[in-house]
């Protein structure tokens, strides 16, 4: 029988990018092809998001419009799976199958069986204990993502994750260990260790910060990020750490969410303003130039005009160097589903517009700042503007960075001073005779 070839597509956050990595290896080792045109494949896969309405609704348009290739398999995985089930088949009457997060094994046979005329098929079991350890690894750029944890158990009352990415858990220490070692062995330079909520990470004694410790001496990684942090989890000895080495990238990503007290207490955040602008006081204290970005939600129900002026507070004081910003949108299932949406969109698209211009100046003036500066660039990629050849790379501070440079590649590190700036890239050159 001649190999069975897949298409991807993803859709959402960086977890469900790295779950895309997880599931072609996973097809890879089970014989299939990967494909990188949907018209030749004998089965599309689309990982999906569920963390707003709109997120969907996009993901169901694109799976309809796959369905224009007829006889080909077509399955969804990802949290909308996980959160429609059976309901699909109605949104999309093409598909064949659906598969939850926590179901990414049995994948491979279930694509099988459709491709030869089994009818369809619903995975969608949540299994706690899945943490997906590397089988083998297909990419080979020089900045990758590796999975940590998996599931929450924050229930933020605004929140799908815990309902489709299930129970918290974490990979156990050895094993983040052996994976970064595959990754490293293809090519990495960088690994963003990920998790919904990363600092909870607890795999017997070993925390966050001793995971970190060990893959500090244990791998000789050149970079470690990390994504996302819950304020209410974190633990200083990450500034610490950020203190001690530049391994451990001097960013975190620190979602706010909203900055008045009584939304946050609707949240069920589990912090309050003060709180969070402590831990921001106590980073920077340990590490001055951490750069900061988080995630901002406005118009949750009940929002008024002096709690948005709080979010907007919270934005100029602190000074993050980005933001993602989002309107509230009620999820089923959810607390807050349970309280009227009664902002209205208009106004919470005034209020995102106020929020973005905020946040788009005080990062210019960050960027600004830094322009004339020395700095240690991980170049990652090559790409093309116009006529011009560059190669694009992070600052420790995951700043992009373009440099034009002919005897580079990505995975070289490179002293670059900062030049200018085009929008939000620096344009830098590299200082020679190193
Ligand atoms: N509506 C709007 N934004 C949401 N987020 C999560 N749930 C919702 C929702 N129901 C945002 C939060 C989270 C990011 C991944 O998505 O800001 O940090
Ligand atoms: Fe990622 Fe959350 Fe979207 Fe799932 S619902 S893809 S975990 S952002």
């Amino acid at each position: 029988m001649s190999p069975k070839n897949v298409y991807l597509e993803c859709f959402g956050c960086q977890m469900n990018a790295f779950d895309t990595e997880v599931l072609e290896s996973i097809l890879e080792s089970e014989g299939f092809g990967i494909l990188q045109d949907p018209s030749e494949a004998d089965a599309i896969l689309v990982n999906t998001c569920s963390v707003r309405e709109n997120a969907e609704r996009r993901a169901i348009g694109r799976l309809n419009d796959l369905s224009r290739y007829k006889g080909t398999v077509l399955a969804v995985c990802g949290c909308m799976a996980q959160r429609l089930g059976d309901r699909l088949f109605e949104l999309v009457p093409a598909l064949d199958i659906v598969a939850g997060p926590d179901n990414y094994a049995a994948l491979p046979s279930a694509i099988s069986a459709a491709i030869s005329g089994e009818g369809r098929k619903v995975l969608v079991e949540k299994d706690g204990s899945v943490t997906y350890r590397l089988r083998s690894v297909s990419g080979s750029s020089p900045s990758r993502y590796l999975s940590v944890t998996r599931g929450c158990e924050n229930y933020c009352s605004y929140c799908i994750v815990p309902y489709v990415r299930g129970s918290f858990r974490s990979k156990e220490a050895g094993g983040v260990i052996e994976d970064i070692g595959l990754l490293k062995a293809s090519g990495a330079k960088e690994v963003t260790l990920l998790g919904q909520n990363v600092m909870a990470y607890r795999s017997g004694d070993c925390g966050f910060v001793d995971l970190l410790g060990r893959i500090l001496e244990e791998t000789d990684i050149e970079r470690i990020r990390f994504l996302t942090t819950h304020p209410r989890d974190v633990d200083d000895g990450i500034f610490t750490l950020m203190a001690e080495t530049d391994r451990v990238c001097p960013h975190m990503h620190l979602p706010f969410q909203a900055g008045s007290d009584r939304i946050l207490s609707m949240m069920n955040r589990g912090y309050t303003r003060s709180g969070y602008l402590d831990i921001i006081d106590r980073a920077r204290a340990l590490r001055p130039d951490i750069a900061l970005t988080t995630d901002v939600i406005v118009g949750f129900p009940g929002e008024t005009e002096d709690d948005f002026e709080e979010t907007l507070d919270i934005v100029e004081r602190v000074r993050f160097d980005s933001a993602f910003t989002f309107k509230y949108s009620q999820r089923e299932g959810t607390k807050a589903a349970g309280l009227e949406d009664d902002v209205p969109v208009e106004v919470k698209k005034s209020r995102l517009d106020n929020l973005n211009a905020a946040i788009r100046r005080i990062r210019m003036e960050i960027m600004a700042a830094r322009i004339g500066s020395v700095e240690e660039i991980l170049l990652d990629a090559r790409v093309k503007k116009g006529e011009y050849q560059f190669l694009k790379g992070r600052t420790l501070h995951f700043r992009n960075v373009l440099v034009e440079s002919e005897n580079r590649k990505p995975g070289d590190t490179v002293s670059v001073v900062l030049k200018e700036l085009s929008k939000f890239t620096f344009i830098g050159e590299e200082i020679t005779g190193r």
